[in-house]
């Protein structure tokens, strides 16, 4: 198969697990005789630096030529500690999902066994779990109006969403589930939020379409709860961008850590893969940083762009393999692993495949 794949480390530690995750992907390529070429672009604080702009023109057109994007993240402590700085990082982020209309966010919360000791959750409660979060991307309070008023003493962000747009992120959810255990469960907070009261409305009425998967909503609070009281009750869950931003990190605990999780973004054109993590400032250019993340993303980017399963279960079970020969990066080692298992970002890529 011949594909054309855009990587965009972005910044800090970005640039060094999308690194792996490309060396994955031309090892893949060359076991199962697939010719994909690669090209660069910039975004983020490195794309500011180098033009002014935190998603230059270039990138984009870039990114929509291609026929899928290996991202990494963005990030600077420059401007988490200046709040009123007025181009910023993140900027590029949001404004990519929304032009290449990425409203799905797909964020598998896989636990591989050989971690269930390494999650301050208990194994017992842990052991089995298997969630698929679908966060809405394009809309939400990131993406309304926005403001000061009152000279500046007051501060406004508009949460906003579209029955179309609820729609469309909910039958993705509704047929994922179909092809899992049937369940979905969908976040809001119908209680006080209209947002929410309306994400409710459209799940429910939509919900007879899909007569073999079992519906039922839960308030946002409780779910944050239940997520690490019982992980298993959980197949498919559907939320709003806020919520899901939050709740996802929280997952992490259940795989274990942050540089375990991967991400797909799709919707009307290119998809976009990268870790759930950001730009990690206190572990950048230690070379410590837990490349997996972006090893596992490469791995959904076969699987849903070029629909290459045989491919993306090769790496999933890579990943598996060197966790069971006992290897570990840093943040997911602990007091019983032996010093020759420690693996810095580069070596872990060595270790695979
Ligand atoms: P973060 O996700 O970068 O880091 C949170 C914690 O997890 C840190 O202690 C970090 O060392 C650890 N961590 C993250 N990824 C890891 C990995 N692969 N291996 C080992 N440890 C890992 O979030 P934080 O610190 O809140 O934000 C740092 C910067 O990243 C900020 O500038 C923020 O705006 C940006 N960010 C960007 C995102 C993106 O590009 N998608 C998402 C989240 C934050
Ligand atoms: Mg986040």
């Amino acid at each position: 198969m011949k594909k054309h794949i855009l990587v965009v480390p972005g910044d800090g530690i970005g640039q060094e697990v999308t690194a792996v995750g490309k060396k994955v992907l031309e090892r893949i390529a060359s076991k199962f005789g697939h010719e994909f070429t690669y090209d660069e672009a910039l975004i983020g604080h490195a794309a500011i630096e180098a033009t002014g702009n935190p998603l230059p023109e270039e990138t984009l057109a870039k990114m929509k030529a291609s026929d899928a994007v290996l991202f990494g993240a963005v990030g600077h402590p420059k401007y988490d500690n200046d709040p009123s700085a007025k181009v910023r990082p993140e900027q590029g982020l949001l404004k990519m999902r929304k032009e290449l209309g990425l409203y799905a966010n797909l964020r598998p919360i896989k636990l591989f066994d050989e971690l269930l000791g390494a999650s301050s959750i208990k194994p017992e409660i842990l052991k089995g779990s298997d969630i698929l979060f679908f966060r809405e991307l394009t809309g939400d309070i990131y993406f309304g109006e926005k403001g000061r008023k009152n000279d500046g003493d007051t501060a406004y962000d508009l949460a906003e969403y579209s029955r179309f747009e609820v729609e469309r992120i909910a039958r993705k959810a509704f047929e994922a589930a179909r092809t899992r255990r049937k369940k979905l469960c969908s976040v809001d907070k119908a209680n006080v939020l209209e947002t929410s009261r309306l994400w409710r409305e459209v799940v429910q009425k939509i919900a007879p379409e899909y007569p073999d998967v079992e519906v039922e909503h839960q308030f946002v609070d409780a779910a944050a709860m239940m997520l690490i009281k019982d992980p298993r009750r959980f197949d498919v869950v559907v939320t709003a961008n806020l919520f899901g931003d939050i709740l996802t990190d929280e997952a992490s605990q259940i795989a274990g850590s942050m540089g375990m999780l991967a991400s797909a973004s799709v919707g009307d054109s290119t998809g976009v893969y990268e870790p759930i993590h950001g730009s990690a400032h206190d572990i950048t250019g230690k070379g410590v940083a837990n490349p997996l993340a972006s090893v596992l993303s490469a791995a959904l980017l076969l699987d849903i762009s070029f629909g290459l399963k045989e491919e993306a279960d090769t790496i999933i079970a890579a990943v598996d393999q060197l966790l069971k020969d006992g290897f570990r990066t840093r943040d997911i080692a602990d007091a019983t692993t032996p010093a020759d298992k420690i693996l810095n970002t580069e070596t872990a890529g060595q270790e695979l495949l």
